[in-house]
């Protein structure tokens, strides 16, 4: 799934360098675009099972802290309409990926809201330092590799994997 999203990943990656964190306004859309991707993702998630298939599920939901990060900075959420998808393991493994995934990029952003000069900015970091040390991201591999999956569920992950990356791109071309 690395290397099958690899070419999307670098592609966010520049879009969201475009967003100077330390700044309220730029903070604000790009929490509004994270929320934007992330709050029907997790709600398809839900629908398709996330919780039987991973029992930590609760501990790995961020919907209610962007939208706590949201509200402090005064942001609104304006979730995106989905692809529709078959709410399938393949589905949930490919899209809990990226979500998981996302987590790593957070970790260096956390440290570029961490140098705002706005204090508001600073506390409003719910989201982006969410499950920070837990392990979160090797419980999740440790999970994938151990899910036995045929060729064509690891085509349909993959699948997943890219809508959920072209889901959080749209959010944020639209931010
Ligand atoms: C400016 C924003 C971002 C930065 C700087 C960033 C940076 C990183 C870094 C440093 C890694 C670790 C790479 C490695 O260990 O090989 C990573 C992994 C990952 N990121 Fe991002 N990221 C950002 C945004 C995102 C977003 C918005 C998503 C998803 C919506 C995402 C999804 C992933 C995924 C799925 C991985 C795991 C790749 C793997 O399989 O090892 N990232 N990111």
């Amino acid at each position: 799934m690395k290397a099958a999203t690899a070419a999307a990943h670098h592609a966010l990656d520049e879009r969201l360098g475009q967003f100077d964190l330390t700044t309220t306004a730029h903070y604000r859309r790009f929490l509004q675009a994270s929320a934007a991707a992330l709050l029907p993702l997790e709600a398809a998630l839900e629908h398709a099972g996330v919780a039987a298939c991973f029992d930590d599920w609760a501990r790995r939901r961020r919907s209610p802290a962007i939208m706590a990060d949201l509200a402090d900075l005064g942001g609104v959420a304006i979730p995106m309409s989905l692809p529709v998808q078959r709410p399938d393991r393949a589905f949930v493994f490919g899209t809990l990926y990226v979500l998981e995934g996302s987590r790593l990029g957070a970790a260096y952003l956390l440290r570029v809201v961490a140098a705002s000069a706005d204090p508001k900015v600073r506390r409003a970091i719910r989201y982006l330092g969410h499950g920070a040390g837990v392990g979160l991201w090797h419980s999740f591999l440790s999970q994938l590799s151990r899910e036995p999956a045929t060729p064509d569920d690891e085509v349909r992950m993959i699948e997943s994997a890219r809508e959920a990356f072209a889901v959080f791109a749209q959010a944020v071309a639209c931010a």
